[in-house]
C-alpha cells in the first residue's frame, strides 16, 4: 500500500503595522526558515514613514500605507484596508504595533482570525504604555500577550502569555526591551499554531489542540 502525505496548504498572512516592524521582522525570519507554514501577503501601515515599510519592500513584500485622513470615517478607512485584505485572499491579519482600534466592521469579516500582541499579562495594563502603566503601578511581574482581536480593548482570547520579572532599577525602556524580545517569541508561536490549525476558541477561551 502507498501512502501519500498531503502537504498542507499554506496560509496567507497579512500584516497591520503603525511602526518600527520588529514585531513583524521575527515572524517574517521565521516563514523565511520554514518554521510557519505560510506566507505574507501585504504589510499596510498606517504612517506613511512607519520604518516597516523599507523593511518589508526590501524583503520584496507588497507594502502599502493607506492614509487615515482621506477617508471620513474609521470604517471607511477599514473598508479600504478590508478589500485589500480580501483581494489578498487573507487568512490571517497580524496586528503588531499598529496603534488604531478595529470597528466591528473590521472585525466581524476576520473573527478569530486577527492576532495582536501587547506589552503586558491582560487583562492587566490594557490599553497604551502598557510597560509605564506596570512601572507605575509597581508590580514585580509583567510580560506580554498574543490574543485574537474582539471588540473590547484588548480583551479578545489568550492565546499565549510570557512573564517577564521588573528590577526595580528597570526603566520603561529597558523593560520593553526584555518584554519585546518575548514578544517576538510568542507571535511566532502563536502564529505557527494558527497556521497548523491548532487554535480551538471556546467560551472566548483558546485551547490548543493536542498533536495525534
Ligand atoms: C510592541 O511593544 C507591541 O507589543 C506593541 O507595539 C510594539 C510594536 O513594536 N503593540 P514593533 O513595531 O513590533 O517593533
Amino acid at each position: 500500500m502507498i501512502f501519500i502525505k498531503k502537504k498542507k496548504i499554506k496560509k496567507n498572512i497579512s500584516f497591520l503595522v503603525s511602526g518600527r516592524g520588529s514585531n513583524f521582522m521575527a515572524v517574517a525570519r521565521e516563514i523565511e526558515k520554514g518554521n510557519i507554514n505560510a506566507q505574507i501577503k501585504i504589510v499596510i501601515s498606517d504612517k506613511e514613514n512607519a520604518p516597516v515599510l523599507k523593511k518589508s519592500e526590501k524583503m520584496g513584500i507588497e507594502s502599502v500605507f493607506i492614509n487615515p485622513k482621506l477617508f471620513n470615517s474609521r470604517e471607511a478607512h477599514e473598508r479600504e484596508i478590508l478589500d485589500i485584505l480580501f483581494k489578498n485572499e487573507t487568512d490571517l491579519v497580524v496586528a503588531a504595533g499598529y496603534m488604531r482600534l478595529l470597528t466591528p466592521v473590521f472585525i466581524e469579516p476576520f473573527k478569530n482570525r486577527i492576532i495582536n500582541i501587547h506589552p503586558s499579562l491582560l487583562p492587566a495594563f490594557p490599553g497604551k504604555d502598557a510597560q509605564s502603566q506596570a512601572i507605575a503601578k509597581g508590580v514585580k511581574i509583567t510580560g506580554c500577550t498574543c490574543h485574537f482581536i474582539d471588540e473590547g480593548v484588548d480583551t479578545g482570547p489568550i492565546i499565549m502569555q510570557a512573564a517577564i520579572k521588573i528590577h526595580q532599577n528597570d526603566t520603561v525602556n529597558s523593560l520593553s526591551q526584555k518584554i519585546l524580545t518575548e514578544e517576538h517569541k510568542i507571535l511566532a508561536k502563536s502564529i505557527k499554531l494558527f497556521c497548523d490549525d491548532k487554535l480551538l476558541i471556546q467560551n472566548k477561551k483558546v485551547f490548543i489542540k493536542p498533536t495525534v
